[in-house]
């Protein structure tokens, strides 16, 4: 295996105070050879995981149109199928592995078949090694610090017939002018950084993600020109932990005013995700409480609700703290939606812990909510703490917690029956035709009837039933508004 490059644990933990990002301008440079390499053949994307994975979905798809490849919808006509894979929780994982199973019978039907593996789970060690040493039917993998690498890797395999395994330690650096394929031409993500320094204890991502890069203010508000100018409705700046946004930097930004500069832009509805508790501004209250074009929902993680575990997870906020947080976003940000993401069952978590989250959940009452039950993690310090509660109970608390939570988003949702909602349309069912899909200023999802609404419209909305995870309405716009 000596040829391959794989990632290495320690390095990826290495934090630097003196460590300066370098911006690399337009990275992907194809060769003549390149360009065609792809001619005449197919290519499928399968991305797990959250928005900084779909956004480099978005780069794989724009590489590999500039070097000749064709989407297809069905994998099963793919000539190349790249598997983008998430690492956050062992059932993401176990998704993928499973998949890698299924794709053996592809290949055997077709030997021509180029399987990859990219995204979080190649930036583990030893997850790395074992589909590296156990899934021979794979012949590229590639991590998320070289993804501008994918067509000298690509042509290796194609042209040198041998399997092209690179995954690096370390970030470096920042990518600017990587190609892009959108998935949406109304919808689009603005990565504002990538990786996080937090290291809250049970996380993966510092180590998949490697250390905070934030892009300069100058390259996000380029990128966001660009879409408005291409008649983006939605713009959602994406980070892991967008809070943070500039600190690395150094130089005098931070994020509310990079909220505020891209809400001066005139796009029609601005959102940002995720946003940490712990370094959550007044500023960034501020921004979007005044500004009726940043969108009142807000995702804030909780995680637990007693101190405690809080500490434990290395989350550096106290419950009330979180309250106090919740409670100045809620009086100041009017007709705000909030959600979160809970993990319960984490390692020696008592009835009582538990019950403290549970008393955070009927305090806000979230519009909506990710649960999960503690996935140890490689690498993680959670991971080798000891745990004596058992699984079964694990899955218990997960039960009783989305019992709680489902009662609350709906009771939340029926609150918007007979109201009227500005809601972006997304999608026409495949069935039906008038019936349509979008979801309101505080992202909640909405189906409608509706004769005239086109995709990427922003219409009137009267909403006629809430239920636990959408709404149902009927389309009362008077005439078709082109901004909100
Ligand atoms: N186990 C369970 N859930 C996790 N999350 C992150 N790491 C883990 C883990 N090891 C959850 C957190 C986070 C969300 C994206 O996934 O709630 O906010
Ligand atoms: Fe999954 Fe986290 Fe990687 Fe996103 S950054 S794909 S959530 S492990």
């Amino acid at each position: 295996m000596s040829e391959f490059r794989l990632p290495d644990e320690k390095q990826a933990r290495i934090r630097s105070s003196s460590f300066r990002t370098e911006i690399v301008r337009d990275p992907v440079v194809l060769s003549e050879e390149q360009k065609i390499l792809g001619n005449g053949l197919n290519y499928f994307v399968s991305t797990y995981g959250c928005q900084a994975n779909v956004r480099d979905g978005e780069v794989i798809c724009g590489i590999l149109e500039q070097m000749g490849f064709k989407a297809v919808e069905d994998m099963a006509l793919a000539d190349l199928i790249i598997l983008n894979t998430c690492a956050i929780r062992e059932n993401a994982e176990n998704k993928v592995v499973g998949e890698l199973g299924f794709l053996q019978a592809y290949k055997r039907r077709n030997p021509r078949l180029i399987i990859g593996v990219c995204g979080c789970m190649a930036q583990e060690p030893q997850m790395a090694r074992r589909i590296v040493e156990k899934h021979p039917v794979v012949d590229l993998m590639f991590g998320t610090h070289n993804i501008h690498r994918l067509p000298a890797l690509l042509q290796n395999i194609i042209v040198n017939d041998q399997r092209s395994i690179e995954v690096l330690s370390q970030q470096g650096s920042i990518f600017e002018g990587m190609p892009t394929i959108r998935s949406s031409r109304h919808k689009a993500f603005v990565n504002i950084m990538d990786g996080c320094d937090k290291f809250c204890t049970y996380c993966i991502v510092p180590y998949t993600r490697g250390q905070q890069r934030s892009r300069l203010k100058e390259d996000v508000l380029k990128e966001c020109r660009q879409l408005i100018d291409a008649g983006y409705k939605e713009i959602t700046l994406i980070g892991q932990n967008v809070n943070a946004y500039g600190k690395d930097l150094k130089m005098g930004y931070d994020f509310a005013g990079l909220l505020n500069e891209v809400a001066d832009l005139g796009i029609a509805r601005l959102r940002f995700t995720t946003s940490h508790p712990w370094d959550f501004t007044d500023e960034m209250i501020n921004a979007i409480a005044s500004r009726e074009n940043i969108m009142p929902f807000i995702h804030l993680p909780l995680q637990s609700g007693n101190d405690e575990i809080l500490k434990r997870m290395g989350r550096r906020y106290t419950r009330e703290q979180y309250l106090d947080l919740y409670d100045r976003i809620v009086s100041r940000v009017s007709d705000v939606a909030v959600s979160t993401d809970i993990i319960v069952g984490f390692p020696n978590e008592t009835r009582q812990q538990f019950e403290d989250t549970l008393s955070v959940v009927d305090y806000c009452k979230y519009d909506n909510a990710y649960s999960f039950i503690f996935s140890p993690r490689e690498s993680t310090p959670a991971a080798r703490m000891e745990d004596n509660v058992s699984l079964q109970e694990k899955k218990e608390r997960l039960a009783e917690l989305n019992g709680r939570l489902g009662e609350y988003s709906k009771m939340r949702n029926k609150q918007c029956e007979g109201k009227v909602y500005d809601v972006l349309v997304d999608g026409v069912s495949k069935t039906d035709s008038s019936v349509m899909s979008g979801y309101t200023r505080q992202q909640k999802l909405v189906n409608f009837r509706s004769e005239k609404a086109r995709v990427g419209d922003i219409i009137n909305v009267r909403i006629t039933e809430g239920m636990k995870n959408s709404l149902n309405g009927i389309d009362v716009s008077e005439k078709r508004a082109e901004n909100e």
